[in-house]
């Protein structure tokens, strides 16, 4: 393991240098790992899972974050659920599984058996003064957005989630996203702190370690036309050709493409923005057209790019004509994180005949790996002793913004628990 351990209770007094990447015991350190778990994974609204995994009443999955584990399902009336998988008699974890499908929840230890809606149904020898009503599953806060679901472990979680679903909802909308179908879902396990995964999703400064992916998405996110080098100049100026159409043809069709830029200091940040994409400007493919034939979007023309959105603490997205994938990371250990990327199609698309699997997911397939290795190569670098917080640039502003975010949550959780 690959950490940087202060004194127990010291981690109060690491300051982070605003502008700057994050002090050593922040990203590694075991204390940091056990705080981010209360501060920032108990108490914010998380990416979890997509609608169409837990398509038909009674599939289910669960979700594991820190200790604690989650199951999501879908009840008979096809609503969401979310409950603690822990038991209500003796405690016992209720469900094993990572996804499957069930009639009621049957704890394994004594049979307790509960509905989909967490109600107990049967306690075995269980007399008539059990208070059943009293003994139901305890819920956790449950949100889908446009097909993507998010949990909050909070009692009371932030009300300005509100106002993150209101203002992405339309832009999500005619992806058709809780109507998809999961063409696969990928788990790796990356050798880095969570908050370097998401750092590394935030900028493109790296971009030319992603041969396959810079094919068809632009390499200049995040760029001003000041900070463009003479590098970038070529695919800056394509971008900006192909903006300029893209943009006029999103006002025509009275789609919604501009940025909200609210990748700011509230506990839901988040940002939300349609960019056109290079070559064929469809899909992430190759020569940039569809890698679905079906279109998954309530869309006239496949050629219209990627509607892009990053949500603080642990998510972003792509949804494109074509298909789908949402990426979701859940700390595993100070120096480990789960990616999970899932890829959606249209629920009526069959791989073989509107798909091939390794040409739908071959982009990000192989891009996830390269930021695996950037991950693990930088958490190594800051769990160095040698290692001393360095300035982020211009283009580096979204993971400016993710760490003054990050900085709020745990001063906010301080600042509530007296510490
Ligand atoms: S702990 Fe679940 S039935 Fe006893
Ligand atoms: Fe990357």
């Amino acid at each position: 393991m690959t950490t940087t351990e202060t004194a127990p209770g010291a981690l109060a007094a690491v300051v982070r240098t605003p502008g700057h990447s994050l002090p050593g015991p922040l990203y590694a350190g075991e204390e940091a790992y056990r705080t981010d778990l209360e501060a920032v994974f108990g108490r914010s609204w998380l990416f979890v899972a997509t609608e169409p995994e837990i398509a038909e009443p009674g599939d289910f999955i669960t979700v594991d974050i820190g200790r604690r584990s989650v199951i999501l399902i879908r009840d008979d009336d096809m609503s969401v659920r979310a409950f603690h998988n822990v038991c209500r008699h003796r405690g016992s974890r209720l469900l094993d599984a990572c996804s499957g499908s069930t009639g009621n929840i049957v704890c394994p230890y004594h049979q307790w058996t509960y509905d989909t809606e967490g109600h107990l149904l049967h306690a075995e020898s269980s007399g008539p003064d059990l208070d059943r009503a009293a003994l139901s599953l305890r819920p956790v806060h449950v949100r889908p957005v446009a097909g993507l679901i998010f949990i909050c472990l909070a009692a009371e979680p932030s009300a300005d989630f509100d106002d993150y679903a209101a203002t992405v909802s339309p832009y999500l909308a005619p992806h058709r996203l809780a109507q998809a179908k999961v063409a696969t879902q990928i788990d790796i396990i990356e050798d880095g702190n969570w908050k370097l995964v998401m750092e590394n999703n935030r900028e493109c400064t790296h971009c030319g370690g992603h041969p396959e992916l810079i094919k068809s998405l632009f390499p200049v996110y995040g760029y001003q036309p000041e900070d463009i080098s003479p590098r970038l100049r070529p695919a800056f100026e394509r971008y900006s050709a192909a903006h300029r159409e893209f943009t006029a043809t999103c006002d025509e069709l009275g789609m919604l493409w501009r940025a909200n830029e609210q990748l700011d200091t509230r506990q839901t940040g988040f940002r939300i923005e349609r960019e056109p994409l290079d070559m064929a400007g469809e899909s992430f493919t190759a020569d940039g057209r569809r890698a679905c034939r079906k279109l998954l979007a309530d869309f006239p023309t496949a050629r219209l790019g990627r509607l892009s959105m990053h949500v603080q603490p642990n998510a972003w997205f792509h949804a494109l004509a074509d298909h789908a994938v949402t990426f979701s990371v859940l700390p595993i250990a100070p120096d480990k994180s789960l990616l999970r990327t899932t890829w959606l199609v249209h629920k009526d698309a069959v791989e073989g005949r509107d798909y091939e699997l390794d040409s739908l997911t071959h982009v990000w397939r192989l891009t996830n790996d390269q930021d695996r290795t950037f991950v693990a190569r930088a958490h190594r670098g800051v769990s160095d002793p040698a290692y001393v917080p360095g300035p982020y640039l211009a283009p580096e502003y979204q993971v400016d913004a993710f760490c003054t975010w990050y900085a709020d949550r745990l001063a906010e959780y301080r600042a509530a628990a007296g510490v």
